[in-house]
């Protein structure tokens, strides 16, 4: 690999080349920062649920592409125009920015900053991209595309880490263990005394029953096909755990037979199966009961019942958990370091960059709850 940071490098990358085709390790070419951006050697990344959807062409087909939305790396070089990173630091990339002065920013009620949103177009906020293999085009996920040995990122989409923290905790907190945390504290406020479901029991759902216990839930009810989750759940703080498969009755029925026929405060959906949806409207309490949609999966939409939403639920959908880049991921990192949360339950195998194909395999394993990469 050779390299000079007023330079385009030549590194490693996992492309993917079309949907559901195994990944390629491939020599990519990385260019150099323009003046807002930086250019960030990754030292770790991982898996989330929804860079499998990526790699299927969802929410949109763009190939070739690298995916990969978490991981730390070390800021190589900067464009002229960054004032607030330099070389050598250690960084977290993300993918919506906090401008701290557009309607939604300054609202008070949402992390989808309007100025610096999540990206969908697979290309850098000028409408290009960073990233080739033999002269042809390779596209960005969303800002991040981690699974590559070299990225470039605007910097308004990173932020510096305290080097406190273990590299895979911080990793696991880019997207899906504070997406689930996040939205227990920041989508809806979890009361003290409060009763919780939560479907799906990967990094986002076990995030949420970190979040629902700190916020001070009594009763925290995790449900998932995977009986393995049963142990993983308590050690994050569930009460109680629901397995669905074999049993005749829908998740709100075995719900209301935990809380006495009413269900539940508040219901967060984190599997992306999409039928589920209604099942986490239906569980929670008429009139004031409110259900978080976070999972995203393969079949993206569903017909939503009218019925129970009508009497008196909430329906409410989240990116990342609510969680603003700026302001809300250093109150994480602080409970990180003073080990109010602990990451370490969720790290369950690590793979190489170049093994990445294992790692899809790993994720269905019933032991598995995150792949660490290590690039
Ligand atoms: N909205 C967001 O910002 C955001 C961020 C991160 C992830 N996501 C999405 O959240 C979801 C969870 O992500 P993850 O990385 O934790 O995934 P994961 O694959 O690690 O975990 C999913 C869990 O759901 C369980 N599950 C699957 N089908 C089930 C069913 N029918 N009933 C009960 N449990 C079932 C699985 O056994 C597994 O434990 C994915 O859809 C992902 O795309 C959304
Ligand atoms: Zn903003
Ligand atoms: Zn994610």
């Amino acid at each position: 690999m050779s390299k000079t940071n007023s330079q385009v490098i030549t590194c490693k990358a996992a492309v993917s080349w079309g949907a559901g085709l195994p990944l390629k390790v491939e020599e990519i070419q990385v260019d150099t920062p323009k003046s807002s951006e930086v250019r960030i050697k990754m030292l770790c990344a991982s898996l989330c649920h929804t860079d499998i959807l990526c790699c299927n062409g969802l929410p949109v087909p763009l190939f070739p592409r690298v995916p990969g939305h978490e991981g730390v790396g070390m800021v190589e070089s900067v464009g002229e125009g960054v004032k607030e990173l330099k070389e050598g630091d250690i960084v977290m990339p993300t993918y919506i920015g906090e401008c701290g002065k557009c309607e939604n920013c300054m609202s008070g009620k949402s992390n989808l900053c309007l100025e610096y949103p999540l990206p969908f177009s697979g290309l850098m906020p000028d409408g290009t991209s960073r990233m080739s293999i033999n002269g042809q085009k390779l596209y960005h996920f969303f800002s991040c595309s981690t699974w590559s040995e070299y990225i470039v990122i605007d910097s308004n989409y990173v932020v510096k880490l305290d080097p406190r923290i273990a590299h895979s905790h911080a990793s696991f907190i880019s997207c899906g263990f504070s997406t689930g945390f996040g939205a227990t504290w920041k989508e809806v406020k979890v009361e003290k005394g409060s009763s919780v479901a939560v479907f799906g029991l990967g990094a986002v759902g076990l995030g949420v029953v970190e979040g629902a216990r700190m916020q001070g839930a009594s009763k925290i009810i995790g449900v998932d096909i995977n009986e393995k989750k049963r142990e993983k759940g308590k050690a994050f703080g569930m009460t109680d755990f629901i397995n669905p498969s074999g049993s005749d009755k829908s998740n709100s029925e075995l719900i209301k037979e935990l809380t006495g026929g009413t269900g539940v405060d508040y219901c967060f959906e984190c599997t992306g199966v999409a039928a589920l949806v209604n099942e986490a409207l239906e569980a929670t309490k008429v009139g004031i009961g409110t259900s978080v949609l976070i999972g995203a999966g393969l079949q993206q939409s569903g017909k939503i019942n009218f019925v129970p939403l009508l009497c008196g639920r909430t329906l409410k959908g989240s990116i990342y958990g609510g969680v603003k880049i700026q302001s809300d991921l250093p109150i994480i990192f602080e409970k990180c370091i003073n080990k109010e949360i602990n990451l370490d339950e969720l790290l369950t195998h690590e793979v190489s960059l170049d093994e990445i194909n294992k790692a899809f395999e790993l994720l269905k394993q019933p032991d598995c709850v995150k792949v660490l990469i290590k690039i």
